[in-house]
């Protein structure tokens, strides 16, 4: 039985819209992850956006607990039933039915549809709930009702939101499997498993912990999809279930060893964390050291310990991908899509991690054998800081052992790190409190961008801010603060496309709009009043400067990630981007540096496609369109049931909220400017195109005409080449200039034999003594050179009786150095430059002793 499918099409028969799983990162800054399936519907529970025009929805939604309110990943490995990402399969009313219906249909589904016996399941509600309890009576044996206070049954999605009294529904898989102390119904073993929980939505609980009815209540069911597969199974252990075996299997082929009862929860953990990693990764998570990326990197991180723990030395997440695939694949086409990108960000991060891994299990076990019951935060925080072991990953380890970090030192460690980083990034300008947002949401709504179709507009001044983002009535003239219009034409930063800049004017007053964000869903405009004064409630003309070239650069990118694919590959992927209106900077997922040809081929690509003259679509489609129209979805944004698709014939078709040239001719031409790396597996391109395209290349040319000045040569290259020469010619002429300029060379005569001892400053002696002998028929000679603190000796001899080499062997020492060679050549080094002279003598009598 496909269970999701079967989920579906069941609340689909009662009314339910289908809705696709949305993107793990939520559209929230107070939520680490999408941790439920009713995380793309907050807004509607607490009515912040309408009520669809179908009340009822149906989803299965991929969730990640692992950071945040939710958090199961230090669990995932010891239970049968965690995993870092599941999927949660579930049924939504907004103001719809409640209770009575949501108890029914979930009652029908599991005892008729998944045919789950009666006998098995088990019900809980919340301690005040009498009206759960008497609903659930009518479908089951009041003695399997159980009642439970707020921490078992009252759910809410983070520590503001939706939330409510709930009820849930329990699978007991038998005493005979199970029977530790701790199952029993409420316990936490696994023999009362929990698969269903309806969450009664009927508050809304604020910054300040208030709980305030929400405007309908609601309904929010979760059911896990893993643990009913197990179950249908008749398996007692998620991992043991299709979802999991088949990847626990390919780990025991490429570690070449089975599981055991002691290391089978390893083997767990990486299958698990195989899974949240591909998606993250898939879904444009990247490797990072804070935030999401971070947590990105700790789940990786315990998976290759636990990697490690069974024998692995070298990456081999990568490895299991593709059994990964063939199991979730044909549902979640992503990690299809982004298969060879995923694995290529694995095995680099895999490897970083396991370049230290040795090291800092070394320091981890040094201080282990020190440890009696609580282990060093510092060595903790050094694990953390330099051998990248995540505080968990320490933990984890400790565990087994029941020991624990001293987490008061780790965190003193820690904060104080955080400061100095903190201090680094003041006045960044970040709002001090989302509160301020969502009151100012509450009173005036969510304010429209108009955008798109103009560029001026006869705006009206909502609401006004002070620059630390308080509500005010006025900004006075020479102030700074923040501007809510009610329709505004400008773009706020999003996707990579820099917010709009521009002014505000009438008659009597121009104020500059330095820049435009978008806070909780707001669109703001950080406004510099330059004369009179700025009243709430005023209508101004809403004035976007730039907005042309701005669009240039952003259509630029969209045809830069076209040709990028075609050069070097499907498996590119954007990992960020930033468009201004004097440049883009576009970084892209490939793991080594771009050759000149390739460069220039991506700009080459582009230009043509520029000067195709290729008309620009817009169009919102739904989102099996888009896809199947093979729009590329930018990573980690959040995209709803529709989609903004923005194409260029078929040369680049992306998914994309940003604003576009009408006409690829209208980019005017393209240049890439730098291409360098960023991290490890992700290169950066900086290009220009549009003005700054003008500017560039006048740029160029205007010092192209400084250098034909320089160099006195319209032909610059000639010019150069020409100079080159002369250089090398001078440097010829000085090598001669300074060999006859070297010191005079004192020659005598001793009976025939012409004997040359002397030192010399500067000149090649090898050369000098061939040369000398090329020149005489009987030649006894020795050349002494003092450079830097070292000697240097070369002698010669030629129709005598000296032994160049024994003349040499004999010298040598008195300089601090030996050496030898031929009786016609030898040389030798020495030390003390301060001998030069002395050894000179000595040579001279040599010769003049043995001739
Ligand atoms: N939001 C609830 C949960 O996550 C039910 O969907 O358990």
């Amino acid at each position: 039985m496909d269970i999701r499918k079967e989920y579906l099409e069941f609340f689909r028969s009662k009314g339910h819209e289908v809705i696709s799983s949305m993107p793990l990162v939520p559209d929230d800054p107070t939520l680490m992850f999408t941790n439920a399936g009713m995380v793309q519907f907050k807004d509607i529970f607490t009515g912040a956006i309408p009520t669809p025009q179908n009340p009822r929805a149906t989803s299965c939604q991929l969730c990640v607990r692992a950071g945040g309110k939710h958090n199961d990943l230090e669990n995932v490995g010891y239970t049968a039933r965690h995993h870092t990402l599941f999927e949660m399969l579930g049924n939504f009313s907004f103001g719809d039915y409640f209770k009575k219906d949501a108890i029914a249909y979930a009652w029908e589904f599991v005892t008729v549809n998944l045919a789950f016996p009666t006998d098995k399941l088990w019900v809980t509600v919340h301690n005040d709930d009498d009206e759960a309890f008497e609903i659930w009576s009518k479908h089951i044996d009041p003695s399997r009702i159980m009642r439970f206070g707020d921490k078992d049954n009252f759910w809410s999605m983070g520590d503001t939101g939706a939330c409510g009294p709930c009820s849930e529904i329990f699978y007991d898989q038998g005493e005979e499997h199970f029977n530790s102390s701790e199952d029993y119904m409420g316990g936490d073993g696994d023999r009362f498993l929990e698969i269903w929980n309806l969450v009664f939505m009927q508050y809304e609980r604020t910054a300040d912990g208030k709980l305030n009815p929400l405007p309908k209540p609601s309904i929010d069911t979760g059911m896990g999809l893993e643990r009913v597969i197990a179950i249908k199974e008749g398996v007692f252990n998620n991992f043991d279930s299709s979802n999991f075996k088949p990847i626990i299997e390919k780990i025991e082929e490429l570690a070449n060893k089975k599981a055991t009862s002691e290391n089978i929860g390893s083997y767990r953990v990486i299958a698990d964390h195989l899974r949240a990693t591909s998606f993250m990764l898939s879904q444009g998570i990247l490797f990072g050291n804070e935030g999401r990326p971070y947590v990105l990197r700790r789940i990786l991180r315990r998976a290759v310990r636990h990697g490690y723990l069974i024998g692995f030395r070298k990456p081999f997440m990568a490895q299991l991908l593709d059994t990964l695939i063939k199991i979730m694949g044909g549902h979640y086409t992503e990690l299809v899509e982004n298969k060879n990108f995923i694995k290529e960000q694995l095995t680099l991060e895999e490897d970083r991690f396991f370049k230290t891994i040795d090291l800092g299990m070394s320091l981890f076990n040094e201080e282990l054998a020190n440890t009696k019951e609580i282990f060093s935060g510092e060595i903790a925080f050094k694990l953390y800081d330099t051998y990248g072991f995540p505080l968990d990953l320490t933990e984890d380890m400790l565990r087994d052992r029941n020991l624990k970090v001293d987490l008061a030192k780790f965190d003193e460690l820690m904060n104080a790190q955080k400061a100095m980083a903190k201090a680094a990034w003041k006045g960044s300008g970040d709002a001090s409190n989302d509160g301020d947002f969502k009151q100012l949401i509450e009173k005036y709504g969510i304010n429209e961008f108009v955008g798109y179709e103009n560029i001026t507009y006869k705006s009206k001044i909502v609401a006004l801010l002070d620059e630390h983002f308080k509500e005010v009535k006025t900004l006075e003239k020479g102030t700074t603060g923040w501007v809510m219009l009610d329709k505004t034409p400008f773009y706020a930063t999003s996707g990579g496309q820099m917010g709009d800049i521009g002014a505000l004017e009438d008659n009597k007053h121009v104020a500059i709009i330095e820049e435009t964000s978008k806070f909780h869903g707001l669109n703001l405009s950080k406004v510099k009043v330059e004369n009179s004064t700025l009243t709430q409630g005023e209508s101004v003309d809403a004035v976007v400067v730039n907005r042309y070239e701005i669009a240039k650069h952003h259509s630029a990118t969209h045809l830069l990630q076209s040709a990028l694919k075609m050069v070097l590959g499907e498996s590119v992927s954007q990992a960020g981007s930033l468009n201004d209106a004097n440049r883009l900077r576009f970084d892209f997922t490939y793991p080594k540096a771009m050759t000149t040809e390739q460069i220039e081929e991506v700009e080459d690509l582009v230009n043509s496609m520029i000067a195709r003259g290729i008309s620009g679509n817009i169009e919102e489609l739904p989102i099996d369109e888009a896809k199947n129209k093979g729009a590329i979805a930018m990573f980690g944004e959040k995209y709803g049931d529709v989609v903004r698709v923005v194409s260029f014939s078929d040369v680049s078709v992306e998914f994309c909220g940003g604003t576009h040239v009408r006409n690829t001719a209208d980019i005017g031409s393209f240049y890439i400017v730098k291409e360098s790396g960023v991290s490890a597996g992700v290169r950066r391109i900086e290009a220009v195109c549009g003005a700054s395209a003008i500017k560039y290349t006048k740029d160029i040319i205007s010092k192209m005409n400084e250098i034909q000045a320089e160099v006195k040569n319209s032909d610059v290259i000639s010019g150069i080449k020409k100079l080159k020469e002369q250089i090398k010619d001078l440097k010829k002429e000085v090598e001669v200039a300074q060999s006859q300029t070297s010191t005079p060379i004192n020659e005598e005569l001793i009976g025939d034999t012409k004997v040359v001892v002397a030192v010399v400053e500067n000149g090649d002696l090898k050369k000098i003594v061939d040369d000398m002998k090329n020149a005489n028929e009987k030649l006894a000679i020795l050349l002494l050179q003092a450079k830097d603190d070292k000697v240097l000796i070369v002698a010669g001899s030629k129709n005598t009786n000296i032994k160049a080499g024994d003349w040499i062997k004999n010298i040598a020492p008195i300089v601090g150095g030996g050496g030898g060679g031929r009786p016609d050549f030898a040389q030798a080094g020495g030390k003390d430059v301060t001998k030069v002279e002395e050894a000179k003598i000595a040579a001279l009598n040599y010769a003049k002793e043995n001739l």
